[in-house]
């Protein structure tokens, strides 16, 4: 394949392209990104049991509703302890299926309510080795009345696996007789940027790696709730975590809500991301009777996001623009954009969505006219027959791989007074990204960036997946426990290089064959020029490109002949290679190899 890359003119491409979709899903939040390890650590979640917690010694634990720590916690720990107790007694925490140690300096924090005067050991241990990779002694002065919090760091040895457990033990004869109750126990490595309440470094390393250029968040699916009720709410995810009553996840499982909605904007201003806040449109998955919800039952909720949107954005001479600045961030964030709701069209959603998307737009844009709003379907029959100026769409694709090569031309002709967010896509119907798949999602995006001028942005998912807990795959980054346990996918070597290449204009190329099974898109940046390549086929095909003027260049090539290969928990075969091109005769000539993506970048 010849191309001539011109350097002329061009199409505008979006600054913002190339960004995440978070949601948690697979224990990518809780047990993931968000830092705190160890699970069950506030008994929150619809029914709430023991799970992750054991005794140690002969005392016994069990869940307490009496001896709430709060009106949000309202769950804690009793341990009971035998009149002839000796030797250590108290309770272990299995962590997220085990607890990452990396040598950093851990923190860790408790309430306590019972009569104890003395020392609390807080320790790190290997199952079944019983290597010790910390152990700390916190002097703790407690009664019966009242809850009395404790916290403490301290330094940890680096684990070689996650197969460590968390353990808080007393001495048993000081508290023999007597019970004593913990509430919403915490475990912290360094986080992220030494955020307080913050992100797990290896995750969140990985993802700054990709510079990509927004976060949607909070869902997705989570966002919804199975019902109305179990929807997320702003409100029970913002101050001091004691006061977090957390919540029944859509993903199986309970959220802490650790992960706030501060935390997100937080994650946002440490990485560089613009924030994508998706708000609930009066439609949850399990509609259960009582969604969608329309015509004057709407009100309630439209206030709540015009209520969360001043806590965002209000100063702190309004009412939720105080509460936030109390909270400890004085400046609002800067949110620039609103999602209304998650794929409403599906599920019985479409029909309501117009009136409610309207009603929702209207109010939103009334009071934040500057707001970019984003209706969460690009479903015609689901929306007003005219979209409000300045409104966007978004789309979402989880396809096969030739489904989605077969989608490369989608966006060639659309209409472009209405702007598209791509907020989910990726392969589906494996368990690891596959390299096939991989190609298939960058043919996908060069179509995107080929159409950068109203796609503006485009979010693989989902995002994080621990190895343990699967509610959906693929995923885009895999990781275990252990602290260096993390699998960068195909998919995600495709987005790195992808996001990290981004020029401002697209240009045009000429070429003497036309697209499949190789495709291509060029952009430039001041001097720089980049040209994305993708062979959707198990051929190998010589490429020569011309750039008038560019004779030096880096090539980085992801590829594997085996178009089911891919990069697992077990095995990583997968990784990008970098070399030095130059031109020859005005031209840049390489192969690309079988099943690959490669990205020229020219100076
Ligand atoms: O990404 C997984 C799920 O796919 C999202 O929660 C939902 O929006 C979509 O159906």
């Amino acid at each position: 394949v010849s191309l001539e890359v011109s350097t002329e003119g061009g199409n505008s491409s979006s600054p913002l392209l190339y960004g995440f979709m978070f949601e948690d899903i697979n224990h990518s939040g809780d047990g993931g990104i968000y830092a705190q390890l160890l699970r069950n650590n506030g008994l929150q979640g619809s029914k709430p049991d023991l799970t992750a917690w054991g005794s140690v010694g002969n005392s016994k634990i069990a869940v307490d509703s009496d001896n709430p720590l709060t009106s949000a916690i309202t769950h804690t720990l009793r341990v009971d302890v035998p009149k002839e107790a000796t030797g250590r007694v108290g309770v272990t925490n299995a962590g997220y299926w085990g607890i990452p140690v990396d040598g950093s300096n851990f923190h860790t924090s408790f309430w306590i309510k019972g009569k104890l005067d003395g020392d609390i050991t807080a320790r790190l241990v290997g199952n079944g080795t019983g290597t010790e990779y910390a152990s700390k002694s916190i002097s703790v002065s407690s009664n019966g009345n009242k809850f009395t919090v404790v916290d403490a760091s301290f330094e940890t040895t680096k684990a070689p696996d996650g197969n460590v457990y968390y353990e808080l033990t007393v001495d048993g004869k000081s508290v023999a007789g007597s019970s004593l109750y913990f509430g919403l126990v915490q475990l912290f490595p360094r986080t992220y940027k030494d955020r307080q309440n913050g992100l797990q470094p290896k995750l969140a390393n990985a993802l700054e790696s990709v510079k990509g250029s927004f976060l949607r968040f909070p869902g997705g699916n989570n966002l919804e709730g199975d019902d109305g009720g179990s929807r997320w709410k702003w409100n029970e995810t913002i101050g001091p975590v004691e006061d977090r009553p957390g919540r029944q996840g859509t993903w199986t499982y309970p959220n802490t809500d650790g992960l706030g909605l501060d935390e997100y904007f937080y994650w946002c201003e440490d990485m560089g991301l613009e924030p994508v806040l998706d708000v609930w449109a009066g439609f949850a998955l399990q509609s259960g009777g009582n969604t969608p919800i329309t015509g004057d039952a709407l009100k309630p909720y439209v206030d709540d996001v015009l209520n969360e949107l001043e806590y965002v954005l209000g100063d702190k001479s309004t009412k939720y623009g105080a509460l936030r600045a109390s909270y400890g961030r004085d400046d609002p964030w800067p949110l620039k954009m609103v999602e209304i709701g998650n794929e409403d069209n599906l599920g019985g959603g479409c029909q309501s969505y117009s009136e409610r998307f309207t009603a929702f737009y209207d109010a939103v844009h009334k009071a934040y006219p500057d707001l970019t709003l984003i209706a969460s379907t690009s479903e015609k029959s689901c929306l007003p027959s005219s979209m409000p100026k300045g409104a966007w769409m978004d789309y979402h694709d989880y396809n096969s791989p030739d489904g989605l090569v077969g989608q490369f031309n989608y966006f060639d002709n659309s209409d472009r007074s209405v702007p598209y967010f791509i907020g989910e896509y990726a392969q589906n119907g494996v368990d690891w990204p596959i390299m096939q798949g991989s190609v298939a999602e960058a043919v996908f995006m060069i179509g995107l960036e080929r159409n950068s001028d109203v796609v503006k942005m485009a979010a693989y998912a989902p995002l994080l997946q621990l190895t343990n807990s699967t509610q959906w795959k693929p995923n885009l980054i895999g990781y275990t426990q252990s602290p260096t346990g993390l699998v960068e996918t195909s998919s995600y070597f495709v987005q790195e290089m992808f996001s990290v290449n981004r020029g401002d204009t697209i240009k045009k190329v000429t070429s003497d064959l036309s697209f499949g099974p190789v495709y291509w898109v060029a952009s430039s940046a001041k001097d720089a020029y980049f040209v994305k390549l993708a062979n959707y086929g198990s051929k190998t095909q010589d490429i020569s490109i011309a750039i008038s003027g560019k004779n030096q260049g880096k090539l980085t090539v992801v590829a594997d002949d085996d178009a089911k290969a891919a990069n697992t928990d077990t095995e990583t075969p997968i990784a990008p290679t970098d070399s030095t091109v130059s031109a020859k005769d005005g031209k840049f000539t390489f192969t690309l190899p079988a099943w690959s993506v490669a990205v020229l970048a020219a100076s």
